[in-house]
């Protein structure tokens, strides 16, 4: 006899895993990481810090930072290889997430006989320097090397831009790669446990959670939400175009979450952080445009779909400061990855340590008996 089990769609209030990285409230909008509220630590820690404190379950002291950052630091510049199969995929105008989920399943060449701790850093170390050489060759420049006197947030501007950042970009790309580096059990990161709980690698886990991240569901929201801004280009524009877009059945991205049903914390601290940007810019037109999107949004939101609580979610604010920092729309995705893999690898590392095989079953709903003819 065959038993069915309780089917929940989207493994929606399953719990898979025991975790001291983060906890999630959705109902308070609150989000723990290791210990600390997001908005206490999040706009200052630096990338060297939270990573430290993501796999340590505590922050370095200064003899360690040091030394973290160093290791850090030495492991950034790319293999040739790496390097010469990312100028090919420019040359197939490839979206930046592919060519970051194909130059992260190189990074084990070379690095296959050592430790994972080591492993990790050198994964975390790169992924930014893959982003950043992939953005230049697709417009025919040659990459920038890594200076590593530059910690990880400015090296990364650095690569992007060939300029040495402001304190106040640095900082705001800090905040925003802080911010988004752990968030308990999202699609992304239940994707590279449940590949290193097979036994498998760290470099496997990461690429196969860069391809979960890419979906408009989960990381590929920011851009689409700020070409809305920029399409309704006005305040009066701005209720008549997101009417039609709910009366067409299309969805509002940068709104909505699976968890929180009030506003996302992340959404608070990365707007705080686009609101000083563009007052130290002195032009606040664009962001007073979001806000004004924003508002509408929410309350349109409470009209079409009442009960759901459908409020601003990370990816709205991260279009508004990612923005404002210069980047281009189409690394926004990219950049949420170079700050999510820190926390990527320490899920993967709790899950080696006391994880066991994730493997759901499924209630068979086919047919049966059919006989070969
Ligand atoms: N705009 C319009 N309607 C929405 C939105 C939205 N942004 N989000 C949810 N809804 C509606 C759905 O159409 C559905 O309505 P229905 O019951 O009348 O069919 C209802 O609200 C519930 O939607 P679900 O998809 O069941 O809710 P779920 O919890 O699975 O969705 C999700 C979460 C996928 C994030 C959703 O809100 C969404 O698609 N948002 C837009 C995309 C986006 O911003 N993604 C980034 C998420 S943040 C992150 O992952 C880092």
């Amino acid at each position: 006899m065959t038993t069915t089990s309780e089917y929940r769609p989207g493994l929606e209030g399953v719990v898979a895993a025991e975790t001291r990285m983060s906890r999630v409230n959705g109902h308070i909008g609150e989000l723990i990481i290791r210990g600390y509220e997001l908005e206490e630590i999040a706009a200052k820690a630096t990338v060297e810090e939270m990573a430290y404190l993501l796999w340590h379950d505590r922050l370095p002291d200064a003899d360690e930072l040091a030394q973290f950052s160093y290791r850090l630091a030495k492991k950034r510049p790319l293999s040739p290889t790496t390097l010469s199969l990312l100028k090919s995929v420019a040359k197939e105008k490839a979206p930046v997430m592919d060519a970051l989920r194909i130059g992260a399943g190189t990074l084990s060449l070379g690095l296959d006989a050592v430790g994972s701790r080591e492993l990790a850093e050198a994964i975390v170390a790169r992924f930014p320097t893959i982003v950043a050489a992939y953005w230049r060759f697709l417009y025919g420049q040659q990459p920038i090397e890594p200076d590593s006197e530059l910690g990880h947030a400015a090296n990364y501007l650095y690569m992007l831009t060939g300029k040495r950042q402001s304190l106040a970009l640095v900082r705001g790309m800090e905040t925003y790669l802080n911010t988004v580096s752990d968030h308990s059990l999202n699609a992304s990161t239940f994707t590279a446990r449940v590949i290193v709980s097979t036994g498998s690698d760290l470099v496997s886990a990461v690429t196969g959670a860069v391809g979960a991240l890419k979906g408009p569901l989960h990381g590929g929201a920011p851009g689409p939400a700020l070409d809305m801004v920029f399409e309704i280009g006005s305040a009066e524009n701005t209720e008549p175009y997101l009417r039609e877009k709910l009366d067409n059945g299309e969805r509002l991205m940068g709104f909505g979450h699976r968890v929180y049903k009030v506003r996302d914390p992340r959404a608070v601290v990365l707007g705080e952080a686009a609101r000083k940007m563009y007052a130290a810019d002195g032009d606040m037109a664009l962001y007073e445009l979001a806000k004004e999107v924003e508002k509408t949004a929410v309350s349109l939101l409470a009209e079409y779909k009442p009960g759901r609580n459908l409020q601003t979610n990370v990816e709205f604010s991260t279009a508004l400061l990612l923005h404002g920092l210069g980047l281009d729309t189409a690394l926004f995705s990219p950049t949420f990855a170079v700050g999510r893999v820190a926390g990527w690898l320490g899920h993967c590392f709790e899950q080696m340590e006391n994880g066991r095989l994730i493997r759901p079953k499924s209630n068979y709903v086919g047919e049966t008996g059919r006989v070969w003819q």
